[in-house]
């Protein structure tokens, strides 16, 4: 009963690429207690050591805040993880320092890089074993970089005592204090490497050869479920001392489990820095052959089998928000994006094709760059915010329509999350722009409620899913589409055209 719901609770952690938070969950999923903390960006790296800090920092604040309402420390039983993908990084398996900043996952440092091994023999094998085609975007690119330009890293590759991890194997490590050397990962963290066989989960040597990585020099993490009593270690400092972390999830899955899409034909979008449309395929993966991510979606371990998920990676979304914010000084904080594009009726001509790292999905043009089309004398900044964020909207068009290519099926409805989705504007733009209605949770913290799920199923707080069908459930806002097909139509062949003159700027 209800009562009893709310008697026990589940922290998590949700280490994203611009801030770190810490909520508490009750067992009805309704956060109680949270703290979050923006971290710095330097270019595109992370420090992972203040990476570490702002995520204890979060668990004492919250946990602070979660014991003052009157909540028992000892009522929390178990932790969640939620980070991050493909950010890279390098510590020594001796002295546990690290080797380099963080590389985030949106850099493209390795454009040339990736141009020069699509040349190479087995290049065009790769996709079919990890699901993911050959791009600036998995971790392995990050690594050879690292690999190619940094003394620091070979000399300790050389020596044997290299150790790679992408954000969740390196806050385990940490969390866990280092002294207990605990080196895993989850299965959807890794299957963003590009190192994992989607097929057999596990490492696969013909990748790792054509990365040159020997794994007797360089340690790679243990692939573990997303869901697990024990792998994941325990808390070994702070007010949660003790604590064991029992769920552990790539965000973009977390998120997935958090809007319980359990079931294959289930989808989610997530506005985040960028924004990931997951889309369930069962228990078996799908290799895209029309642009998209094949993916571990989670795997909650036992006797349930991993399921998979196809994805449309969106590299740059609220980071284009932030872009107007602090490049231009448009607006003064991020949820002002909405107000400023309501000063105008529509985007006045303007389309923004936000490439600031290329285009991801479904495009992989690497070269195209950030540009804007159709300003006029009579351009205002109001235009320029809707033009940035019907960018968003027109990539997740494409994405549904390579899903619906890869599918064969049609996404009849859209479930939303992460800080965009704030914007009535621009969840009314998403839903017009695609044609099928948006949903959108008043809990928007699914991220962290996913891993919270996986957390709690590791400790018998729930056992079915079916457990979990209220959660989230009520109150949600659909917004139908209220434009006709053709205009529709009519903005969206614009979009395209912009994509295609945004292009060619590395030739
Ligand atoms: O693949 C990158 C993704 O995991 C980052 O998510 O929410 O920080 O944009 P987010």
């Amino acid at each position: 009963d209800e009562a009893q719901l709310k008697s026990w609770f589940i922290g998590s952690i949700d280490q994203g690429t611009t801030s770190t938070r810490f909520l508490i969950f009750d067992g009805t999923g309704n956060p109680v207690a949270s703290h979050q903390i923006e971290f710095k960006q330097i270019w595109m790296e992370h420090d992972p050591i203040e990476i570490y800090d702002s995520v204890v920092k979060c668990i004492e604040e919250a946990t602070k805040a979660f014991t003052g309402l009157g909540h028992s420390v000892s009522d929390i039983r178990a932790i969640g993880i939620s980070t991050q993908r493909e950010t890279t990084v390098l510590w020594d398996s001796v002295t546990g320092e690290i080797l380099h900043n963080a590389i985030a996952w949106p850099d493209t440092r390795t454009q040339a890089l990736v141009r020069e091994l699509k040349k190479q023999p087995d290049a065009d094998k790769l996709q079919d074993i990890c699901g993911l085609p050959l791009s600036t975007y998995p971790s392995a690119l990050k690594l050879t970089w690292m690999f190619k330009n940094l003394d620091k890293v070979q000399k300790t590759y050389e020596e044997g005592r290299l150790v790679f991890g992408t954000i969740d194997s390196w806050l385990l490590f940490n969390l866990n204090g280092k002294h207990n050397n605990v080196h895993v990962t989850d299965v959807t963290n890794a299957s963003r490497t590009m190192f994992v066989n989607l097929h057999a989960l596990d490492y696969d040597q013909t990748v790792l050869k054509f990365f040159n990585i020997d794994t007797k020099r360089m340690k790679l993490p243990k692939i573990v479920p997303s869901s697990d009593p024990h792998a994941f270690g325990q808390l070994d400092s702070g007010p949660l001392k003790g604590i064991r972390i029992t769920g552990c999830l790539g965000d973009q899955s977390a998120a997935l489990v958090g809007q319980l899409g359990f079931a294959p034909g289930q989808a989610k979008n997530t506005y985040g820095t960028g924004c990931f449309l997951l889309y369930n395929v069962g228990e078996k993966p799908v290799i895209s052959q029309h642009g998209l991510l094949g993916t571990v979606a989670y795997h909650f371990g036992g006797s349930r089998k991993p399921v998979y998920a196809l994805e449309g990676s969106i590299a740059v979304a609220g980071s284009a928000v932030k872009f107007l914010q602090h490049n231009f000084g448009f607006i003064e904080a991020s949820h002002h994006i909405s107000d400023l594009a309501a000063t105008v009726e529509d985007n006045g001509g303007c389309v923004f094709v936000t490439a600031f790292s290329g285009l991801f999905a479904p495009y992989w043009i690497d070269d195209a760059k950030g540009t804007i089309f159709g300003i006029t004398q009579h351009t205002e900044k109001g235009h320029v915010a809707r033009a940035t964020m019907e960018a968003t909207c027109f990539q997740t068009k494409a994405i549904l329509d390579a899903m619906e290519k890869d599918s064969g099926r049609k996404l009849t409805q859209l479930a939303v999350d992460g800080g965009m989705s704030n914007s009535d504007l621009c969840m009314q733009t998403q839903a017009d722009i695609t044609g099928i209605p948006v949903d959108r949770p008043i809990m928007r913290e699914t991220t962290s409620l996913g891993a919270a799920i996986a957390a709690g199923f590791a400790v018998d707080a729930w056992k079915e899913f079916e457990e979990l069908k209220e959660i989230n459930r009520k109150d949600r806002t659909f917004f139908r589409p209220q434009i006709s097909a053709e205009d529709r139509t009519k903005m969206y062949r614009r979009w395209e055209r912009a994509v295609e003159m945004s292009k060619g700027w590395l030739r």
